[in-house]
């Protein structure tokens, strides 16, 4: 049988790099998209190279990017992939506000140019496209929990682009029976998440405290509530919605959500350390067994405007993709808090 190719923009984030491997060890040619970059950016996926099934050259990586339109249209006109999973993006929410125009253009428009390009190279039939749409659509809920039918409400530059590309999506294929579907899908984090998101931050600074590697974690908005699951089930996802026997948009979520400051206790908890909250507010912080102050918050960590409630329902994922994710809050806690202590131990 001959090989499936995929072709993967964002092949160096987190999610591309779970992908990578996923479709690896199904039997694909992976192509992947990486930007040049002044220093390493593929820390992710270097290890993939040492893997035994990428050694008959089957992960070949290309330089592209999604906000240049004749690079996506050569890689696309050059592999002529099966599969498109378009995970580039600029995908820091409050980032998006600092750099909103180029936001748009990264996450909106990339995503155009890419249906663009499977339209202009007549492979509508052949290529299937699957977009990284988010939970952040959903902003200011409008219903709970969050479904396929629940509308749009975004809050940030980042959500109003990634609206335009889910509704891109669809476009393309109404118009041009392109198969098409649009993830929608809440948070999902790993080891491999990128730093500056809030729970690697947590896990990452709540060990070097443990550690004394670092005397306390800033952060912000502690009430914010998040549906949170792990990146190795949530590819597996993307990959099912390809390979339904019509292109259709599904929530992948977990269906429970926690207080950021729940995630901080679930982490030191593991950590075997005893934390004692006080004061509301900016003026919250958390003090360890020996009475420092190890949490506060900052005020540049809050939004201009703040997404506070995100849950889902991924029931329609479950019955028709039949999706059933092995990790809950617990082991993905577990498997980031040993990725980190790996890293002290060979410090070491
Ligand atoms: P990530 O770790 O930030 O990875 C984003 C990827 O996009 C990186 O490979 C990045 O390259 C690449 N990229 C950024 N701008 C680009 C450009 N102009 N041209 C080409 N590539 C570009 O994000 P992730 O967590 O893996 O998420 C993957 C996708 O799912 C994103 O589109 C994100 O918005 C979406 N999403 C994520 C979540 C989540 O909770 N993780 C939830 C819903 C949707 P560099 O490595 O060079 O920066
Ligand atoms: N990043 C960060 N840093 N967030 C903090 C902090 C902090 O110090 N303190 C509190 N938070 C709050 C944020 O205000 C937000 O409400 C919540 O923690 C989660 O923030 P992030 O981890 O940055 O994720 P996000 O929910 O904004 O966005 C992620 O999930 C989306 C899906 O809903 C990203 O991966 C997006 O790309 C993705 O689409």
């Amino acid at each position: 049988m001959k090989k499936k190719i995929a072709l993967i923009f964002g092949v160096t984030g987190q999610d591309g790099a779970y992908l990578s491997r996923f479709l690896l060890k199904k039997g694909y040619t992976v192509h992947g998209v990486k930007r040049r970059s002044s220093s390493l950016n593929t820390q992710r996926i270097d290890h993939i190279y040492q893997d035994p099934y990428s050694k008959k050259r089957n992960f070949i990586l290309h330089y592209g990017d999604v906000t240049d339109t004749l690079s996506v249209s050569t890689i696309v006109k050059k592999i002529k992939p099966d599969e498109i999973y378009n995970l580039a993006a600029q995908s820091h929410v409050a980032v998006s506000f600092e750099v909103p125009e180029y936001t748009g253009n990264a996450d909106a428009i990339g995503a155009l140019r890419i249906l663009e390009s499977i339209k202009f190279h007549g492979l509508e039939k052949k290529t299937k496209f699957y977009q990284a749409g988010t939970s952040e659509m959903f902003g200011k809920v409008l219903q709970v929990p969050q479904n396929e039918l629940t509308s749009f409400n975004p809050k940030s530059p980042y959500g109003v682009a990634k609206v335009y590309a889910h509704w891109i999506t669809v476009n393309y294929r109404e118009a041009y029976n392109i198969f098409a579907s649009n993830g929608i899908l809440f948070n999902h984090e790993s080891p491999l998440r990128g730093e500056t998101f809030v729970t690697k931050k947590v896990v990452k600074a709540l060990c070097n405290i443990k550690f004394g590697k670092q005397k306390k974690l800033f952060v912000g908005n502690l009430n914010a509530k998040r549906d949170w699951g792990h990146a190795e089930d949530y590819v597996q996802a993307m990959w099912k919605m390809l390979q339904f026997k019509r292109p259709d948009d599904f929530v992948i979520c977990t269906g429970k959500q926690y207080s950021i400051r729940d995630f901080i206790k679930m982490v030191s908890k593991v950590l075997g350390m005893k934390l004692r909250w006080t004061g509301k507010g900016i003026n919250e912080k958390a003090f360890d067994e020996n009475n420092r102050c190890i949490v506060e918050c900052r005020k540049k960590y809050f939004r201009p405007a703040e997404v506070d409630t995100l849950i889902g329902d991924a029931s329609k994922a479950k019955k028709l993709l039949k999706w059933k994710p092995k990790h809950n809050i617990h082991s993905l806690i577990k498997d980031m808090i040993s990725y980190e202590l790996d890293i002290h131990k060979n410090d070491k």
